[in-house]
């Protein structure tokens, strides 16, 4: 029991890193997020992270905007809001940085979902912020919920979680349940699971999304996508050094075992029925998905000449996103466009390779 107890709290941890790693890259100008801030205690003594890292965390956060706002723009094109559930969403920004952006209109709900221990702290973070807590609405119409461990708001619902346990008992309570559920199974909804399925056996994952799969269907019309971030192909030796490296914090990735390679990404969907599925490595998503302008934009921000070094890194990490479409969605052909697009020309792709 101590022992899991202590696997979970370096479990947990992981989300201080990923929270390091976003304000490092907004601080050196890779990003822009003026809702970081609140989530990093004693932001002011944090040192930068290495290039390599801002790197990754600027290809990585590009390429899922990109995706999400593809999402909010498609629902908006069809007239209908949409959802967004973040699971295992951490210290994440992105609810503030939609509610306040150009694609505010096209939220009707946006869900995040973690530990008890992660959410209660989120939720002080949040309240202790003028800036974050405005975002939320009128202030009467927000409230603790769930003993202090969860917050709601008419969008914003932040609820606490242990994700490995049965689906109809996390999600299904929370999310689906009453007269009115937070979830509409009509509306399209984007599933974001940024770092965290990883972290969870396949079968417990895999009843996650089947969970959610189920809820959009057969009768319900609403469509449904997901992004998954996180590392794979850890059974060469740069993945097993990881590995090692995340053992002795006392981490361990059950979730990778599954993905040796590339291919092997989409089938975490398709092999639930999604409708189609896609995955692409950070490498690749740097070399050929970020616009030519961005990329010479952050290169100028700080000296980077360990690039084999990087491409080996990001060769590790993927982006997998999948779409389902249940029969009766009315309006869900034109959902298939929904994913990462080259953006650089096809010559000048060829010729690096
Ligand atoms: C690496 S952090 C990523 C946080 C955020 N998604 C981001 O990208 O910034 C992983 C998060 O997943 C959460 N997590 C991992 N396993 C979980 C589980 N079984 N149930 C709920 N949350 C979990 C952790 O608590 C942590 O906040």
């Amino acid at each position: 029991m101590q022992s899991s107890q202590d696997a979970d709290s370096s479990i947990r941890l992981t989300d201080t890193d990923a929270a390091l790693a976003r304000f490092s890259a907004v601080q050196k100008g890779y990003l822009q997020d003026p809702y970081i801030k609140p989530f990093v205690p004693r932001s002011h003594l944090q040192p930068p992270r290495p290039p390599l890292i801002n790197i990754g965390t600027f290809v990585r956060a590009t390429a899922i905007d990109d995706l999400v706002f593809q999402w909010l723009q498609t629902s908006t094109n069809h007239g209908t809001r949409c959802q967004i559930v973040s699971l295992g969403a951490g210290s994440d920004t992105r609810f503030w940085r939609i509610a306040t952006g150009a694609h505010k209109d096209a939220l009707a709900a946006y869900v995040e979902m973690d530990f008890p221990e992660i959410t209660t702290k989120k939720g002080m973070a949040i309240r202790k912020s003028k800036e974050l807590s405005a975002v939320l609405g009128d202030p009467a119409d927000v409230a603790v919920a769930h003993g202090g461990t969860g917050l709601s708001s008419p969008k914003y619902h932040l609820l606490p979680a242990d994700l490995r346990l049965p689906p109809k008992e996390t999600l299904g309570k929370v999310l689906a349940s009453g007269s009115s559920p937070i979830l509409s199974p009509t509306l399209p909804t984007l599933l974001l699971f940024e770092c965290v399925l990883v972290y969870m056996s396949p079968a417990e994952s895999s009843a996650v999304l089947q969970w959610f799969r189920d809820y959009f269907s057969p009768d319900g019309s609403g469509v449904l996508g997901s992004i998954v971030y996180e590392m794979f192909r850890l059974q060469d030796s740069f993945g097993r050094v990881m590995v090692q490296n995340l053992k002795a914090r006392q981490v361990s990735l059950p979730g990778a075992a599954p993905y040796p390679d590339i291919a092997s990404l989409p089938g975490r969907y398709l092999n639930l029925g999604f409708t189609s599925a896609h995955a692409l490595t950070l490498k690749e998503i740097r070399k050929s998905y970020i616009s030519p302008a961005e990329l010479e934009r952050i290169s100028q921000l700080e000296l980077m000449d360990e690039i084999e070094e990087l491409d080996l890194v990001l060769d590790h990490y993927a982006i997998t996103w999948g779409l389902f479409v249940p029969q009766s969605a009315s309006f869900g052909a034109e959902w298939g466009e929904w994913g990462l697009r080259v953006k650089v020309a096809a010559q000048a792709v060829n010729s690096e390779e």
